[in-house]
C-alpha cells in the first residue's frame, strides 16, 4: 500500500512533465470569473503585492535578521559578483539582499505588481536588479552561476519541470531552495505553533499575512500546495539533473527571527523551522 509520502512524491515526480500544465487547464475550463488557474495565481499575487511586505515573515526587517540571512546565503552561494537568478522573487527580499552584497541579480516573477514593488524598492535603495515577468518554468537562459527561490515551490503546478528549467539556465551553477516547514506536511506541533502565533496576532489586531487564499480548484492543481518536507524536496531535487542534494538547517535565521518577535509569548511559541536544499 502506498504511504501518504509516496503518493505525494508520485504527484510531484512521476507525473509526465508538461510544458505548461496551468495553460492546459486554462484551455479546458477556468472559473466563474473567466480566469484560468495561471491568471488566478497572477491576480492573487498582484493583489497581495501592496501588503505583502507588511508581514515580518515575508519581509524580515531587523538588522539582526537581515545579517543572519546575509550570512546564511553567503555560505550557500558562490561569492559575489556571481550572477544569480531569484525565481518567484515577489517583492524581492532575496534579490535585494543579494544585490546589496554585490551579486549581479536577475529576478523573475509571474506578477507584474510584485515586480513593480521590487523595482520601487531597488530604486529607493540605489540597487540594480534586472527583472523578468513570466513563468518560473520559462526562465531566461542566461548561464547563471546560481538559481535561488524562497517559498515558490508550493505554488507551482509542476515543480519538477521548473527545476529542470532552472538547471538549463544555470548548467554549471548552483541551486538553493529556501523553504520552511508549514502546512499539513509540517505535523501537529508546527500547526499548533502557527495557531498560537495567529491568535496572538489577532489579539494585537494585526492584519493577516495575505489578503486571501487560493481557490480550492487552483490548489488542487499544485502538488505542494500543503507544504513540502525536507525529505520530499531532497527526493525531488535528486530526481532531476541537479543530482545530489545537501540540506542545511537555517538556524541563524531562526535564531534571529525568534529574537525579533514582538512579545515574550511569541518567543515562547518559537519559530517555524527553516532549511535550505542545495545542489552542486
Ligand atoms: C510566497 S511568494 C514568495 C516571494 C519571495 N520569493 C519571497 O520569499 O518573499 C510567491 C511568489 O511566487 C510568484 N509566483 C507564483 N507562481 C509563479 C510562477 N508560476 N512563475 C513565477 N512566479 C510565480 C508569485 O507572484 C509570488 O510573488
Amino acid at each position: 500500500m502506498l504511504t501518504t509520502l509516496e503518493r505525494q512524491l508520485d504527484r510531484i515526480v512521476l507525473r509526465p512533465a508538461r510544458k505548461c500544465e496551468l495553460g492546459a487547464c486554462c484551455s479546458v475550463g477556468g472559473t466563474a470569473s473567466g480566469e484560468g488557474p495561471i491568471e488566478q495565481v497572477r491576480s492573487f499575487w498582484d493583489l497581495d503585492a501592496a501588503t505583502y511586505d507588511n508581514s515580518a515573515s515575508h519581509n524580515p526587517r531587523t538588522a539582526l535578521e537581515l545579517a543572519a540571512w546575509a550570512g546564511e546565503l553567503r555560505r550557500l552561494l558562490p561569492p559575489p559578483p556571481a550572477r544569480v537568478l531569484d525565481v518567484g522573487t515577489g517583492t524581492g527580499f532575496l534579490a535585494l539582499l543579494l544585490a546589496k552584497q554585490g551579486y549581479q541579480m536577475s529576478a523573475l516573477d509571474l506578477s507584474p505588481a510584485m515586480l513593480a514593488r521590487l523595482q520601487e524598492k531597488a530604486a529607493g535603495a540605489g540597487l540594480e536588479v534586472k527583472t523578468f515577468q513570466g513563468d518560473a518554468a520559462e526562465p531566461p537562459l542566461d548561464g547563471f552561476d546560481a538559481v535561488v527561490e524562497r517559498h515558490l515551490l508550493w505554488t507551482l503546478p509542476d515543480p519538477a519541470a521548473a527545476l529542470a528549467a532552472w538547471d538549463r539556465c544555470a548548467p554549471q551553477g548552483r541551486l538553493v531552495l529556501l523553504e520552511s516547514l508549514w502546512g499539513g506536511t509540517a505535523g501537529p506541533g508546527q500547526r499548533l505553533r502557527r495557531h498560537g502565533h495567529e491568535s496572538l496576532r489577532r489579539l494585537r489586531k494585526e492584519a493577516p499575512d495575505h489578503h486571501g487564499w487560493y481557490d480550492e480548484s487552483v490548489r488542487a492543481q499544485l502538488p505542494l500546495s500543503d507544504g513540502a518536507t525536507p525529505e520530499q524536496l531532497v527526493f525531488l531535487v535528486e530526481s532531476t539533473a541537479w543530482g545530489a542534494a545537501r540540506v542545511v538547517r537555517l538556524r541563524d535565521v531562526e535564531w534571529a527571527a525568534r529574537r525579533s518577535m514582538p512579545s515574550v509569548l511569541d518567543r515562547a511559541l518559537g519559530v517555524t523551522p527553516r532549511f535550505a536544499v542545495a545542489a552542486r
